[in-house]
């Protein structure tokens, strides 16, 4: 009625509330109510439809039972030929399945969302390791190569510092024998100079070689491999090893010119490390450059009787090593340099040839 006392109820309203006719009709619907609807909304609701409006909304009320339901309900006045409000309709409607079922659906979507995050969180971490490891390798291959700078320098200063050494020695016997002429002396200076700027460009020389690259830049096959060669040179000869390199013609290539030098002294270094740890008398190491539909094709080959079988699977993997000394990572970072940075590949097997014996041959295509 007008007061908001109830007249009538369907039958489906007291299956759904558990309270018999009786116990309704003339009670105000707010025996319903759970108490979690806000006064306000109640003061909201009466005065929407007292004024002749309708109301929808949803309530949480209770049933005789104290059991809790969802119910979405709709209220709008009844008024007379007049336009005067004679009675308030309300038609409900219980969503009480259709409300479980969209917290259900919350629940499941916040768990996916926090397991989402998890996972973003569990990606990130994983990603930081690898930077880590990747940061650490490249440390050590830097310090790898400072060695085999360090080393290399060491070879190609011996003679000279053993020239300048015998130049100093002679000045005494030059001076006894009055022969120790200003002319000698100028002699003498400009011989010793000569030999302290070769010396120091050697420096400058390995310098270069080190310096990282930022852009790939079109390069020639031949003159890395010619670099390289003159980069160990002092080196490899130290250990009568020797060194030939042929070539049909040059190639030019995109990438970073002083990585793929890189990559080439971890394997001429290894290939030397092989002939001198196996103690081979006429140690040799052939290089060829060769060019198919625009791509180069190097070979490095040595004769210290090739990579056993059973290693030859694992030679690329980070710190695998057969020597004392061995850090393990000339390989893998090889193999980094021209396939990651570069988009070429790196190869290695063992060859047998009549002449040149048995060893291993490392292919680098780009
Ligand atoms: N030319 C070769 N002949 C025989 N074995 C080789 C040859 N080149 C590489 N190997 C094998 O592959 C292994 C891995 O080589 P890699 O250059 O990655 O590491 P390493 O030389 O042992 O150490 P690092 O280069 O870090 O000082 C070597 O320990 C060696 O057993
Ligand atoms: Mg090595």
């Amino acid at each position: 009625d007008t007061n908001g006392n109830i007249e009538y109820v369907n039958q489906k309203f007291l299956d759904l509330t558990g309270y018999s006719r009786e116990e309704l009709i003339g009670k105000n619907p707010r025996i319903l109510k759970s108490g979690e609807t806000s006064p306000e909304e109640y003061k909201r609701l009466w005065k929407t439809i007292s004024e002749g409006g309708a109301w929808k909304g949803v309530f949480h009320n209770k049933k005789k039972n104290g059991e809790l339901y969802w119910e979405l309900a709709s209220i709008s006045p009844i008024k007379d030929k007049d336009g005067k409000i004679t009675h308030f309709l309300g038609v409900k409607e219980d969503i009480t399945d259709r409300k479980r079922a969209e917290e259900a659906l919350q629940k499941t979507l916040k768990e996916l969302s926090e397991l989402n995050k998890n996972l973003d969180k569990r990606v990130d971490e994983e990603l930081r390791k690898n930077r880590e490891k990747d940061r650490i390798l490249i440390q050590q291959s830097r310090l790898a190569g400072m060695g085999e700078m360090i080393g290399n320098i060491a070879h190609q200063w011996r003679q000279p510092i053993n020239a300048l050494g015998i130049i100093i020695q002679n000045l005494i016997p030059a001076y006894e024998n009055k022969k120790l002429t200003r002319k000698y002396l100028e002699n003498v200076v400009q011989k010793s100079m000569d030999i302290i700027k070769n010396m120091s460009g050697t420096i400058d020389d390995f310098r270069n070689f080190f310096k990282p690259e930022k852009e790939k830049e079109q390069f020639s096959i031949k003159e890395a491999i010619e670099k390289t060669i003159s980069f160990m040179e002092a080196s490899l000869t130290d250990y009568n090893i020797k060194v030939e390199f042929k070539f049909t013609k040059d190639v030019l290539r995109m990438g970073y010119f002083n990585e793929y030098c890189q990559a080439l002294v971890n394997i001429l270094s290894n290939a030397r490390d092989a002939v001198i740890e196996r103690e081979i008398k006429k140690a040799n190491i052939w290089i060829e450059l060769k060019e198919k539909d625009g791509i180069s094709c190097v070979t490095i080959s040595d004769n210290a009787g090739g990579i056993p079988e059973d290693i030859i699977d694992r030679i690329f993997d980070p710190y695998f090593s057969t020597k004392p000394q061995g850090t393990g990572i000339g390989l893998y970072m090889s193999k980094m340099i021209i396939e990651k940075s570069m988009g070429g590949r790196l190869f290695a097997r063992n060859i047998l040839d009549k002449k040149r014996g048995k060893g291993a041959q490392f292919t680098i295509e780009l």
